[in-house]
């Protein structure tokens, strides 16, 4: 299967890596700022390094900064953080390199899958593991940035999973859903759904695309059952035209703080956490996950 964050055409379309792929003096200007800010300040380690000093001035930097590889290094990331009171992301670190409708990126159906085929089953046995079990009563899930797949349990149903996207025609090939929507979150983050309707909400490799995370989150929270479980996963890929520069900037463990800072920030939510389901750290894609529970009062 191709791989849709391969430097190919797809659709019309180039798609690269996150990390970009081509000689530094191949980059377009916008982006050769952003490699060189990297190479000044290291390999995605300068948000996390200041956040965390920022932040957790106990926890000493160096033992998150090693690596995102490190066993365990990912799941500590997100442990006993002391959140600055400001939300610490400028305007800035959402733009992107591609400002154009979104719509107009995601018109034509990709059905690729844009994480290799053992992230991909990393994923799913870990979702296998916490959703509810198949086809039980009441129990309503929301895939959103979703696509043709979900990577939920082979023949994983429930009385409603509804599935949110940018194209029709792949959302309309999934085979798990009893509903979707196609809406663009990033000019309108407000999600179409009744209050306390979910009890999981799902988003695969796609939170980098999001430029108004905050306003997306307190809706996730808003439309989660109490105790509901948000559960965000990500690898090192992107098209990386389309996601927003703080991400693209920084490297796999910053990217686990991002998305915990969304969480946190949002409000509604318990403390997040981390874990790395990487399958084969640095051989294959590897597969994290940040997730948390609505709070129940
Ligand atoms: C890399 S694909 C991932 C698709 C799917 N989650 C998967 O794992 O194969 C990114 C997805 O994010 C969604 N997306 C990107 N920008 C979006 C936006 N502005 N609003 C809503 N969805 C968006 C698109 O529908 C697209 O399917």
């Amino acid at each position: 299967m191709v791989n849709g964050f391969g430097a190919i055409k797809l659709a019309g379309v180039y798609v690269y890596p996150c990390l970009p792929a081509l000689p530094f003096a191949a980059l377009p200007p916008v982006s050769r700022r952003i490699a060189s800010r990297r190479a000044v300040l290291g390999v995605g380690f300068s948000f996390l390094s200041q956040f965390i000093n920022m932040a957790t001035p106990n926890l000493g930097a160096k033992s998150f900064i090693a690596s995102a590889r490190q066993k365990g290094a990912v799941e500590k990331v997100l442990e006993n953080v002391e959140w600055p009171e400001q939300f610490p992301f400028k305007e800035e670190d959402f733009q992107r390199f591609d400002e154009s409708p979104d719509t107009l990126f995601y018109d034509s159906p990709r059905f690729v899958t844009h994480i290799d085929d053992p992230a991909i089953a990393a994923l799913t046995k870990y979702y296998s593991e916490v959703l509810p079990p198949s086809n039980t009563p009441g129990i309503a899930i929301l895939d959103m940035c979703s696509s043709w797949i979900s990577h939920y349990p082979k023949g994983y149903k429930q009385p409603r999973i509804a599935g949110m996207g940018l194209n029709e025609e792949e959302l309309k090939r999934n085979p798990v859903f009893t509903e979707y929507v196609v809406q663009d979150l990033n000019i309108d983050p407000k999600l179409p759904f009744e209050d306390n309707a979910f009890d999981v909400i799902t988003n695969v490799v796609s939170v980098d695309y999001l430029t108004k995370p905050i306003d997306i989150f307190k809706e996730m929270a808003r439309i989660l059952k109490p105790g509901g479980l948000a559960v965000i996963s990500f690898s090192n890929r992107c098209f990386w035209t389309k996601a927003i520069s703080i991400w693209t900037s920084t490297g796999d463990a910053d990217h686990v703080m991002i998305v915990g800072a969304y969480f946190h920030y949002a409000g509604g939510f318990e403390p997040p956490k981390a874990v790395d389901i990487s399958p084969n750290p640095g051989r294959t894609d590897p597969m994290y996950v940040v997730y948390s529970r609505k709070l129940t009062a």
